[in-house]
């Protein structure tokens, strides 16, 4: 069994995190999810593209537990915004290493929020002409949908709170947190701080 997560270790003066997903739990839905990717797409050559930095753990994952001829990449980008929200203007300011014409793409990200940072990443692919273009998400937060986009594959739907852990994270800590844990402040102090992409 996976040892428990200590939160003690990872929460700062004046933060709190609630467990909403365990480690173990988190580990069964992946391979779950891999799985059923490559059960859509059977004997094909499939090529995940992971959105830096959150998505890295959720990659390294789904990538070892999709079974067959798998290759990886990444990209970047960087969404303005205050405190826990992103203001939807979004930016590459990492591409991919190789091209994804004709290829059988997965999108992997930590989490569909607004949808703007998915919308526009799938805008981008759309144009590089590959052979087919799904998406992964380890979370969905349905509620806070500005955007028209939805994944093909999702870990779990969660409610409109801000969760860190798992890859994802608060002013750039919580991102080796073994389990997924909903953030909040016990003073006013650390407010104001910005998650990274
Ligand atoms: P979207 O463009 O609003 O869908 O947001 C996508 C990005 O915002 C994610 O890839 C995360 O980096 C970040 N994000 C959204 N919600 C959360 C959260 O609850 N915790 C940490 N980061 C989040
Ligand atoms: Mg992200």
């Amino acid at each position: 069994m996976a040892p428990k997560t200590s939160i003690a270790k990872f929460t700062h003066p004046g933060e709190k995190v609630r467990i909403l997903l365990s480690g173990a739990r988190i580990q069964r839905r992946i391979r779950e999810m891999a799985a059923e990717i490559r059960k859509d797409f059977p004997g094909e050559q499939l090529h995940l593209v992971g959105v830096l930095k959150g998505a890295a753990f959720f990659l390294g994952d789904l990538a070892r537990y999709i079974p067959g001829d798998v290759s990886f990449d990444f990209i970047a980008v960087s969404s303005y915004g205050k405190d826990t929200h992103s203001s939807g203007q979004v930016r590459l300011t990492r591409d991919l290493d190789s091209s994804i014409d004709g290829r059988t793409v997965i999108v992997v990200e930590d989490i569909l929020d607004t949808g703007m940072t998915l919308s526009y990443l799938l805008r981008i692919f759309q144009q590089r002409k590959p052979k087919h273009l799904r998406v992964a998400v380890l979370l969905d937060k349905p509620e806070r949908r500005v955007t028209a986009v939805r994944a093909d594959y999702v870990g779990f739907t969660i409610p409109n709170e801000f969760v860190v852990g798992f890859g994802l994270d608060y002013a750039e800590r919580y991102r080796n947190m073994p389990a997924v844990g909903v953030l909040s402040f016990t003073s006013s102090k650390t407010k104001g701080k910005k998650a990274q992409a």
